[in-house]
């Protein structure tokens, strides 16, 4: 497969990354664009991709492209994509961009241009992602077949319609960001409570991963997971009480329609 970036920063690059560690493409095959010379050199360096100045170029270069710019970049990077607009005719368009809608990225394009609509997570880094995705109106089985590969090359892949796409963003777009917290307010506890910083901090992180991969790997409800570490009276129920006089569900909940309510604004831009 050639794959291409429009937009290669942290998101962009741990998609790419992704793909490459879990070697569904070879970095002789990957276009990416950047403006600036430097980041073009740091990452044909890094990674031996084609780093390139035009965003025509990679699309020219490619059967699928991740549309990987800030929301607000898309717009113009399909005004340029439409001044050319034979590159379109036979390459996959995959956006990652919050927000933006299926008929705001395909009315630009000419008709018949495939697009898939998409949510990854920064874990893809690391083979961790979790995405979802939508296909576009014109984007047909083989697109779903390449959109899996390439977002299940960096973690789990679900389909949702596109009304859900937003709810996404605010579960596991942006969810990275309220665990990273979340491990670090645990470890601060632990730091109040007298342990050192790096051991409360590789208790914390350890405690979350074995309490997601538990979750995973059972099939069991979270809800069965915790009562189940709950004795009558004891420590943990005692906690737990804590966290609910303090607002916890309801500030995860919040959390999650906030960044909804985020990326629905974008989309209205
Ligand atoms: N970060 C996340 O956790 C996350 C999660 C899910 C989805 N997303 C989505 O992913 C997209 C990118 O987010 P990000 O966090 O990766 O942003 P970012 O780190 O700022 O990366 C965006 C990249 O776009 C490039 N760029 C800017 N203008 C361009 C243009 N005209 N043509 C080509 N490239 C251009 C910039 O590189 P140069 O300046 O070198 O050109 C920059 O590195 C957003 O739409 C966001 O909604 C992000």
């Amino acid at each position: 497969m050639k794959l291409g970036l429009i937009g290669c920063g942290k998101m962009g690059r741990a998609l790419l990354e992704g793909a490459l560690k879990a070697g569904i493409v070879k970095a002789e095959d990957v276009y990416v664009s950047s403006r600036t010379a430097e980041t073009r050199q740091a990452l044909s360096d890094e990674l031996g991709v084609n780093a390139v100045e035009s965003n025509v170029e990679v699309v020219q270069n490619s059967n699928a492209v991740y549309l990987c710019t800030k929301p607000h970049i898309i717009p113009l990077v399909l005004v340029e994509l439409n001044e050319e607009p034979e590159c379109l005719n036979d390459v996959l368009l995959i956006s990652a961009a919050a927000g933006l809608t299926l008929e705001t990225l395909e009315s630009p394009l000419p008709h018949g241009t495939r697009m898939v609509r998409c949510m990854p997570n920064t874990p893809s880094l690391i083979g961790k992602g979790a995405a979802a995705y939508t296909l576009g109106t014109h984007a047909n089985d083989a697109d779903a077949e390449t959109t899996c590969k390439l977002l299940g090359a960096a973690g789990s892949v679900i389909e949702v319609p596109e009304k859900l796409m937003d709810a996404v963003t605010g579960v596991s777009g942006s969810g990275p960001a309220y665990v990273y917290t979340f491990i670090e307010a645990l470890a601060d506890g632990g730091v109040f409570e007298g342990l050192p910083r790096q051991q409360a901090l590789e208790l914390a992180t350890q405690t979350v991963l074995g309490a997601a991969s538990m979750v995973a790997e059972t099939g069991l409800h979270p809800a069965i997971l915790r009562d189940m570490v709950c004795s009558p009276g004891g420590t943990t129920i005692t906690a737990v009480k804590a966290l609910e006089d303090n607002g916890f569900r309801s500030a995860a909940i919040n959390a999650v329609s906030a960044s909804a309510n985020k990326a629905r604004e974008l989309g209205r831009k």
